[in-house]
């Protein structure tokens, strides 16, 4: 027996059991005629002690340990005089008899222990050593447990898993592709699926009626904390259903999930939000309801007193910090820096405190009388103690996506963002279409796939832009965690929407012709909707970014620093494939 308990599981009523250990050398401390060993494995942390006054020669080979030795230790286990409190195995040791050194390690680039010393780029080249540490690991265990709840979830609704294939044809619309060339294939390629959306879609057309797949999912886009190259969908598709039975049953593994893995029962039903809401009280469409201060605009109170900055803006909107008049002239001044940065680019931003005695003092008191400010007050229902921040600018859109930033940052500042507490919501009636600069086009917000409302058909016609579609996304915390709609199962309906899209037949049918022709055999009524894994496990670990939760995540760069990928092909694969690269030039 290679051995016998884990480092985890051995506690005070296992006193007087022979036992053997195996792990790895966590810490190695002498005091007097003791020497202590710290055995790590995946399960916890075991003490272990040699006593050089019974084995000298125990001692030895002990005091020759190094960190991330790998060892097997034989011993009896005792009950400690000073117990640690901290760990589950903390009122026992192992009085050791041997220890065999299964194998040597160099001294580690950092310290393998809760709170280390490596930096975020070391840590990444050597993940297999990150791994080790408890709270990384902690994070692969929570998103194991989760996957395991998903499965038993989607098997209990009569969900087939079923896999689709990781090499399929490029489609231009959404992201950019990752690429694949085909040797059997000269001048071809494959791509890595963005989401296996039209694949679960024929599997509705082949009648699996629930299909559901944990798979990998492939964008060429910029990354950020919440985004992967590569990431992980929980995909699902139904046939036969409306809107509201997907919604139903997908707000219903939420609830399962946030059950058994977070032990919280949510009762209530989730909120659905129309998306113009969203836009209107929170100037996004995953708005964080964790906290108020909804958008209230201003522009019948504030315009058209001779403040040329609100007199000329489309839009002028504000937002009620409660309890923030305190705020002082330089955090204000602060907070006008934060919505300058380029990545916002407000201009400015005015303020207003509510005085205990109600009066109302501004950053722009000279062009207001106190009755308006009185009113302003009144239609963001302040209250004495708080403080108003408003944004104004030429453009509605931008100046909310603005104010929407400013009132994540308050919300930030004054707390209201605990990463222990949940607010979900589904935003619902998505529109269709949004407007592409680069393009010059109307584009899928959704995808291709996605129905309109029936009610909304006869505008695709007269009015694109403002058809809204049967598209739902579900919002935590204000992280979209999934989206889906209703598709289109009709050919003729489909092809209308790819002329809309800016395709020509010919082109409709070269790319998506596999999906139209498939439709012409009777398709079944269908949605569905993925869940983002990753984002999922890090919302519940409470972490700042997916990647804390990926066995092996890329860096901002999209490398790999552990595999060193992506790497240049030397000349003979690159003419196995026929390929010839056409790098720019070095500056
Ligand atoms: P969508 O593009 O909204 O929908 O993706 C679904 C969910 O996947 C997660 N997600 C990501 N997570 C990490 N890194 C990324 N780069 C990334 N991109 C998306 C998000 C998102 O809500 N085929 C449709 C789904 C459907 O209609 O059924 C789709 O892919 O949590």
């Amino acid at each position: 027996m290679f051995r016998s308990n884990t480092c985890g599981e051995l506690r005070l009523t296992d006193a007087g059991k022979e036992v053997t250990l195996a792990g790895w050398v966590q810490r190695v401390r002498k005091m007097g005629g003791l020497t202590f060993v710290d055995l790590r494995d995946r399960y916890g942390i075991t003490q272990v002690v040699c006593d050089s006054s019974s084995d000298a020669a125990l001692t030895e080979s002990a005091n020759h340990l190094g960190r991330e030795f790998v060892v097997q230790v034989k011993g009896k286990v005792a009950e400690r005089t000073a117990k640690n409190p901290n760990i589950p195995t903390g009122d026992i040791e192992i009085i050791a008899d041997s220890i065999k050194v299964l194998n040597t390690s160099e001294v580690p680039p950092f310290t393998i222990e809760d709170d280390t010393d490596g930096g975020d780029d070391l840590r990444m080249r050597y993940r297999y050593l990150d791994l080790r540490r408890a709270p990384v690991r902690r994070n692969l265990e929570l998103r194991h447990r989760m996957t395991m709840e998903v499965r038993r979830y989607l098997d209990s609704k009569g969900f087939l898993e079923i896999e689709t294939p990781m090499l399929v044809g490029s489609t231009p619309e959404g992201a950019r592709d990752f690429v694949v060339p085909s040797r059997m294939n000269p001048g071809q390629f494959y791509a890595l699926p963005q989401s296996p959306q039209t694949l679960k879609q024929l599997l509705m057309v082949s009648g699996m009626d629930r299909y559901f797949q944990i798979v990998k999912c492939f964008r060429d886009e910029d990354l950020r904390a919440d985004r992967q190259p590569e990431f992980t969908q929980i995909d699902c598709e139904m046939s036969f259903i409306e809107q509201n039975d997907v919604i139903e049953l997908f707000e219903g593994m939420a609830k399962h999930l946030f059950k058994e893995i977070r032990g919280i029962e949510l009762t209530e039903p989730f909120i659905r939000m129309p998306w113009a809401d969203a836009m209107k009280y929170y100037g996004s469409d995953k708005p964080d309801i964790r906290f108020g201060m909804k958008f209230v605009e201003l522009m019948d109170v504030l315009k058209g007193h001779g403040f040329s900055v609100f007199d000329n803006a489309a839009y002028i909107g504000g937002i009620c910090a409660k309890g923030a008049a305190h705020y002082t002239r330089k955090q204000l001044d602060a907070l006008t820096d934060f919505v300058k940065r380029p990545q916002i680019g407000a201009k400015g931003m005015v303020y207003a405190r509510i005085g205990e005695d109600g009066t109302v003092k501004s950053s722009v008191d000279k062009f207001y009388t106190q009755e308006v400010l009185q009113q302003m007050a009144k239609a963001m229902d302040a209250e004495p103690g708080d403080l108003i921040l408003i944004l104004s600018g030429d453009d509605a859109m931008r100046t909310r996506k603005q104010l929407c930033e400013l009132r994540l940052e308050m919300g930030r500042q004054l707390g209201l963002r605990d990463k222990n507490q949940f607010a979900c919501l589904w935003v619902v009636d998505f529109p269709m279409f949004e407007w592409s600069d680069e393009e010059q086009r109307l584009m899928a917000m959704h995808h291709p796939f996605t129905h309109p409302k029936d009610e909304d058909i006869p505008m695709l016609d007269t009015d694109p832009a403002a058809v809204r579609a049967d598209a739902y996304d579900m919002v935590i915390n204000g992280v979209e965690v999934g989206g889906g709609s209703i598709r289109i199962h009709d050919a003729a309906l489909q092809a209308k929407m790819f002329e809309i899209l800016g395709f020509t037949p010919e082109k409709a049918q070269e790319q998506f012709g596999f999906l139209m022709n498939a439709f012409k055999f009777g398709a079944p009524p269908h949605g569905g909707l993925a869940y983002g894994l990753d984002r999922w496990v890090s919302l519940f670990a409470g972490l700042d970014s997916i990647r804390d939760c990926i066995a092996f995540p890329k860096n901002n760069s999209g490398r790999d620093v552990m595999l060193d990928a992506p790497a240049a092909l030397d000349q003979k694969q690159l003419d196995e494939l026929n390929l010839a690269l056409n790098l720019p030039e070095e500056k």
